[in-house]
């Protein structure tokens, strides 16, 4: 689901009205809905009731300090990427006990702090990672959790710059070196085998690699699981989600149909319903690291029209916020939806245009050559399914500041984030002396 609707003719976020917001707060603004953060975490839980399991939220989709909150109050485990991954779930009254930690260039001082909180465990991605997790351990008189990630050799995802489970890929160990990895942990010293890892990718939008990777998997997990008696199998996360809606007609149903868009829809539930009847019965608790599928429908960028501008070959919708806001449509070709965010009328006159940002730059944009309803100067945007890979991914390039973040519960709206001030850009940096 998602909580983004029409009501008196303006989006809402909730019951929160998004002409106000902006209005209040200024733009370019992400807006993020708790209800559709929480709904997806249930919902997800609720598919694999039967199956013991942890469900670990990939930090690096998003990490508001609130979001992370309201996820650990739900009782999520979280899959971090960096010390500063762990630093803001703790910050955020997470349980470093509940962090998986992933990522093939861990440094010793990540890993360090680390366990010195104690987190669940390493996903390991190298012999020589292994290698420096045991050094720091056993310098530090302590043992370390860890999980090799496998590589099982299955592509999926979307975009070649986000498939991860193909052995020409820089993630994981191939399969059939996993198990003399084990086997040199126990002579390494300082390890302690927990668990077996494996992630095949991003916006995977059918259940079939998913099956088939853990398919792939499971004779390995039994193999491990009765030579080191292995606590969980972590199978990743990756589930897709619905970029194309038909908002923009008016429908709120969108998430739910199956006809809308060029993607073929994953639910949530058939997720579950692939890969868990392979679960059942491993005797290994099940780990999962969603990200998009838990925050990337909850969340909109509002945006304002700054300009139009037509040349002989196209016509330009000029907007407030940029790539450096929102880089998913310029690294990826990304599609977001992007709606006005007063209601037209379903025969409101319609154009084709580019939707630019300000940033100096030809990859500046959010939509091209894009059927959308003639908008004016001073209108309002959202660009849609902005709550994963968003504000996380944004930069100060062209010297613009961040923009600020506001949490939605009902009628309740908060800002968890201020936007940058012209101070805020240049706070750490210094003129020396001798200029
Ligand atoms: N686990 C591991 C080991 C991962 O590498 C990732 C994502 C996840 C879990 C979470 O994947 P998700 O459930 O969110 O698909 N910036 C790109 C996506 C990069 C994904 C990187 N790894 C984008 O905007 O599409």
């Amino acid at each position: 689901m998602h909580s983004f609707h029409y009501r008196n003719g303006v989006l809402h976020c909730e019951d929160a009205d998004l002409e106000a917001l902006a209005a209040q707060h200024g733009t370019p603004l992400y807006v993020y809905s708790a209800a559709t953060i929480r709904d997806h975490y249930r919902r997800l839980d609720q598919a694999l009731h039967g199956i013991d399991h942890l469900i670990c939220y990939a930090v690096k989709a998003n990490s508001n300090p609130a979001v992370l909150r309201l996820l650990a109050q739900e009782g999520a485990g979280f899959d971090i990427v960096s010390g500063g991954e762990l630093h803001l779930v703790r910050a955020a009254g997470g349980e470093a006990g509940k962090c998986t930690f992933a990522g093939v260039g861990k440094t010793k001082a990540e890993i360090a702090y680390a366990l010195e909180h104690g987190v669940h465990s390493f996903n390991v991605e190298s012999e020589a990672e292994l290698e420096a997790i045991s050094e720091v351990a056993k310098e530090t008189g302590r043992v370390a959790p860890f999980a090799v990630r496998v590589n099982p050799d299955v592509g999926a995802g979307g975009h070649k710059f986000i498939t991860t489970g193909k052995s020409e890929n820089k993630f994981g160990i191939g399969l059939e070196r996993v198990e003399q990895v084990y086997a040199d942990a126990a002579r390494l010293g300082g390890l302690r085998p927990v668990g077996v890892q494996m992630h095949i990718g991003s916006q995977i939008t059918e259940a079939g690699p998913f099956a088939l990777a853990v398919e792939r998997m499971l004779p390995l997990v039994q193999r491990l699981k009765a030579a080191y008696d292995l606590e969980f199998f972590s199978i990743g996360g990756g589930i897709g989600i619905m970029y194309q809606s038909s908002l923009a007609s008016g429908d709120n149903e969108w998430w739910h149909r199956r006809d809308v868009g060029a993607q073929p829809a994953l639910t949530l539930e058939g997720y579950a319903a692939a890969v868990a009847p392979l679960l059942r019965g491993l005797g290994v608790r099940i780990l999962l690291e969603p990200g998009r599928l838990l925050v990337g429908n909850a969340g909109v960028l509002l945006t304002r029209v700054l300009y139009r501008k037509t040349t002989p070959a196209k016509r330009f919708v000029i907007v407030d916020a940029g790539m450096n806001d929102l880089i998913r449509p310029a690294l990826y070709s990304s599609y977001h939806e992007i709606v006005p965010v007063h209601q037209r009328a379903a025969d409101a006159m319609r154009e084709s245009a580019d939707v630019v940002g300000p940033v100096c730059e030809s990859g500046d944009f959010f939509a091209q050559a894009r059927e959308l309803p003639v908008t004016q100067s001073g209108e309002l945007l959202a660009l849609m399914s902005a709550g994963a890979y968003g504000f996380v991914m944004a930069s100060n390039y062209n010297t613009r500041p961040h923009p600020a973040e506001v949490l939605v519960s009902g009628a309740q709206a908060a800002v968890v984030r201020e936007r940058q001030t012209m101070d805020d850009l240049t706070r750490g940096t210094h003129l020396p002396a001798w200029l």
